[in-house]
């Protein structure tokens, strides 16, 4: 490994600090069947290293397999990454190109890995304003992989959690204005139907890395009742222990509902 190479390779956490916390996982279970997780940190990772922003989110993409691979380990059956919002089309250009080519380099590297490994990709998000490459290579892995069952991934890119609620405010609205539909019954399953998400269970967990304590448009409706977990590792260095330790705070929270404690 040459010393530039080294210079940005991350830190996932390997050795007995994970295993410890996968042990415990296993003895006291609850693990959360859905896993969210705001990918943040990428741009200060970089940062701090004095490097292009650009190498933190390829770094950051290496992270990406680390964590999917730790969230089979552990039994995690959903895993929903953020890593492009509708908001982040507004950086410069050179960084959107930058990681416009790494999502499509992302896709096609991993897609025999993810298919291999049994990963069910689904991207979800504006996929209009993809260059048709990408789109392409999207709708590859998506094909490839849509038989697994071992982990459901889906993919946010060029996603807003606003613009996913207002699509389904206009599906609604098309279907009563066609008559397929009475306003009546138009309740929160019916809503819930119309979202990218329809099918899947709602986020158990939430991660956000970087030590950001904010939502940033990301799954609104389905982070109702998700637990929150804030990490301060940028991205690029969050791996299987740093998930570990996210999934045994899981496994201590009371999730009440509103309603009182057993
Ligand atoms: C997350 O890292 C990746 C994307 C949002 C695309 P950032 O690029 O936001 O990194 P910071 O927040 O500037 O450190
Ligand atoms: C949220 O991160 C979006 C993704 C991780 C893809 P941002 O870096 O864009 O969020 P803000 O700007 O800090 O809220
Ligand atoms: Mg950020």
């Amino acid at each position: 490994m040459s010393a530039a190479h080294r210079a940005i390779a991350p830190d996932h956490g390997q050795g007995t600090d994970a295993d410890a916390l996968l042990a415990r996982l296993r003895v006291d279970g609850g693990v959360p069947r859905h896993v969210a997780i705001i990918m943040d940190g990428n741009g200060r990772w970089a940062r701090k290293r004095a490097l292009p922003r650009p190498l933190g989110h390829r770094s950051g993409m290496r992270a990406v397999r680390a964590v999917i691979e730790a969230a089979i380990e552990a039994g995690v059956e959903w895993l929903s990454l953020f890593a492009f919002s509708t908001e982040n089309w507004q950086r410069p250009s050179s960084e959107i190109d930058a990681l416009m080519s790494l999502l499509e380099e992302y896709v096609a590297r991993e897609a025999d890995s993810l298919r291999e490994n049994g990963v069910c990709v689904r991207v979800f998000g504006d996929r209009a304003r993809l260059v048709e490459s990408a789109a392409r290579a999207i709708e590859r892995v998506e094909r490839e992989t849509a038989h697994n069952t071992r982990l459901f991934l889906n993919l946010f890119i060029s996603y807003s959690a606003r613009a996913e609620l207002v699509r389904a405010a206009q599906q609604l609205a098309t279907e009563v204005a066609e008559g397929r539909l009475a306003p009546a019954e138009i309740d929160e399953a019916a809503f819930a139907a119309r979202l990218f998400t329809h099918g899947c269970p709602d986020p158990d967990l939430l991660i956000r890395t970087s030590g950001e304590q904010r939502i940033s448009n990301f799954l609104l409706w389905q982070v109702a009742y998700a637990e929150l977990f804030i990490s301060p590792v940028y991205w690029p260095d969050f791996g299987r222990r740093e998930l570990f330790d996210a999934l045994v705070s899981f496994q201590q929270r009371d999730r009440r509902f509103g309603r009182v404690s057993a």
